[in-house]
């Protein structure tokens, strides 16, 4: 197949463009070189073009002869800063809005779109006498208090966690995030208008080598891993027993390929898929592992808290290997391990 795929020079974008040439696809990489996620005077990689995904002149003589778009191109991060709300709408919301007008005019109906856990806030949570709940928004007393799981909207007690599938709320809690809910709602609007397919992947916490280093932009993994390279400890917030799954950059540039390979076989509109390793750990795991990996400083934990941060999200792995038939293959020790060691990529 022949395909376009956006953000070709990013940590995720970089991986996929490798193991696509390595499966026989013929790949047209483009790339704007963010200054959040590029230093200044960064070099292109080999065969990606330096372009806009808003810049309709530049996507149209792209588009030609494609077979399917890979779309990563976006701004990254969590949204701290209000100051990057533009950012995120002109960068993921009107960047795919525009490339999706593009597709339309060359008549490309397959879109594989990287989406994010994020969409879903807060994680899945269940009281033992309600059942399945929304949690209330955790107290400043309670997490001064060191108590951090949140709690039921009837009773109050502390909820327990739950595995969470694509059928979950759609709660958007950060400006990053609801520039990924818009990437799925647009992309769900062309499907409608141009009998388009869609697979949105749904990443959780991607690591993996290359990945930009400690930035207010940059997953914990990154953060911790950028500790332990300077000498220091990594700072663990609130008791260390959030839980996320860790996947590896490997698996989810594998997951893409997958998911461009099969997104013809799906019903017109955009189907959403968890990617993840299906092997949950907490932070303080997850850091555990990386300190002992790189033979650095033994974690702290902290006591700290985020206000923006999420308790718990645990991803269930179910329907990619339905849907895609899809399962990570780098079981959360094995790569972290390999991460320890493996080299960052410098950013400001
Ligand atoms: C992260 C990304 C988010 C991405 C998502 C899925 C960031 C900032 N967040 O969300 O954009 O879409 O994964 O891939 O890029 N923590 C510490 N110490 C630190 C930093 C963080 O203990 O120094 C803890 C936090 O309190 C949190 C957990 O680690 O509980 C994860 O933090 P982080 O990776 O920043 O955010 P996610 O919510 O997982």
């Amino acid at each position: 197949m022949r395909i376009l795929l956006t953000g070709a020079a990013g940590f995720i974008g970089g991986r996929i463009a490798g193991l696509l040439g390595e499966a026989g696809h013929d790949v047209v990489g483009l790339d704007v070189m963010l200054d959040k996620a590029h230093l200044p005077g960064a070099t292109l990689p080999a065969g990606v073009r330096r372009a806009d995904v808003r810049d309709p002149a530049a996507l149209d003589p792209l588009l030609a002869g494609v077979d399917a778009v890979c779309h990563q191109a976006a701004m990254v991060g969590n949204g701290v800063d209000a100051q990057d709300l533009a950012g995120y709408a002109a960068h993921n919301d009107l960047g795919t809005a525009v490339l999706l007008a593009a597709m339309a005019r060359a008549g490309v109906g397959r879109l594989v779109l990287a989406s994010s856990m994020v969409v879903y806030g807060e994680g899945r949570y269940v009281c033992r006498e309600h059942g399945e709940v929304p949690p209330l928004t955790r107290r400043a007393a309670d997490l001064d208090a060191g108590v951090f799981d949140p709690r039921c909207p009837h009773c109050e007690a502390l909820l327990s966690w739950a595995l969470v599938d694509e059928t979950a709320p759609i709660r958007p809690r950060s400006s990053y995030a609801v520039s990924k809910v818009a990437q799925e709602q647009y992309a769900a609007a062309w499907a409608t208008l141009e009998a388009g397919r869609c697979v949105a992947l749904r990443y959780h916490n991607v690591y993996g080598p290359d990945m930009p280093a400690d930035t207010p932009y940059s997953g914990v993994a990154a953060v911790f891993r950028s500790a332990l390279e300077r000498g220091a400890a990594p700072q663990v917030f609130e008791d260390g027993g959030q839980m996320r799954d860790f996947v590896h950059v490997d698996d989810v540039a594998r997951a893409n390929v997958v998911a461009l390979e099969r997104v013809g076989e799906h019903d017109v509109g955009v189907a959403a898929y968890n990617v993840c390793s299906g092997q949950p750990r907490s932070i303080a795991q997850m850091a555990g592992a990386l300190a002992d990996a790189f033979g650095g400083e033994q974690p702290i934990l902290t006591g700290r808290h985020r206000a923006a941060d999420v308790r718990h999200v645990v991803a269930s792995p179910a329907a990619a290997v339905d849907g895609l038939g899809f399962t990570a293959a780098v079981p959360p020790e094995q790569g972290l391990r390999t991460f320890a060691h493996a080299p960052l990529r410098p950013t400001r």
